[in-house]
């Protein structure tokens, strides 16, 4: 299996963000591609969906907010489809030659949003992720928790902010996604890291440094 083997070769890691939309994770995914590049370290960083040509084309049907005819299975199996071609295309490939994977979603957010928000059985959306993803998981996992409202206010305040066909969605599903993700992460204390996003940027950086960084790299 792909992970034992990168294991044993190289400090590799496979560490994903996941959060609901406006919590902080593209901001605090550059920081630690920053802390990365300081200590010499290669990284990667991807997004989801998309991060290759095939993926990217998928995103754009998953977001456009015209797909609104879209069923929930070709939802989950779209979301699928992405990230099978990214870990075969891109993250697989970088973990063996010992880059260091940054994923902007993943798993994850296919039980928080399709199995939380939309109501989809978890054991059901397991087995498929098992399966897209040949069973590559993150080493690490950082949930940036906050407040729908507070997360909300943040996209607002984005330059040239339009939102897209899953942001288009109430408030009330949002909040499932929320809960769903700290379910998620109560479960697997281990892999997550739950890190209070409301804070100030600057008191979010400093508990991902002391939480993650210090304790992992
Ligand atoms: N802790 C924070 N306090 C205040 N503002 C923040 C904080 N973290 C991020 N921001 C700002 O909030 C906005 C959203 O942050 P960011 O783009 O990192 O979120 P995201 O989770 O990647 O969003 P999306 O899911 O839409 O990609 C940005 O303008 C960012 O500068
Ligand atoms: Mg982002």
């Amino acid at each position: 299996m792909v992970l034992e083997k990168r294991g044993a070769l190289s400090g590799a890691k496979f560490v994903s963000f996941e959060g609901i939309d406006g919590c902080g994770k593209t901001t605090l995914m550059d920081r630690l591609a920053g802390w990365l590049e300081e200590a010499g370290i290669a990284c990667i960083r991807v997004r989801e969906p998309g991060g290759t040509s095939i993926g990217e084309k998928i995103r754009e049907i998953l977001l456009d907010t015209a797909c609104s005819e879209m069923t929930r299975r070709t939802e989950v199996l779209l979301y699928s489809a992405s990230r099978a071609q990214l870990i075969g295309e891109v993250i697989e490939p970088a973990l063996e030659k010992g880059a260091w994977v940054l994923a902007d979603r993943f798993v994850d957010a296919t039980f928080a949003y399709q199995g939380f928000g939309r109501g989809f059985d978890l054991e059901r959306l397991a087995m498929i992720q098992r399966w897209a993803t040949g069973g590559l998981w993150p080493d690490k996992t950082i949930l940036l928790d906050c407040d729908v409202a507070v997360a909300a206010s943040r996209l607002g305040q984005r330059p040239g902010a339009k939102r897209d066909r899953i942001e288009s969605e109430a408030g009330d599903f949002h909040k499932k996604v929320r809960e769903g993700y700290l379910f998620l992460a109560r479960e697997e204390p281990t892999r997550f890291v739950i890190l209070d996003a409301a804070k100030p940027l600057e008191e979010v950086a400093k508990d991902f440094h002391e939480r993650f960084w210090l304790a992992e790299g």
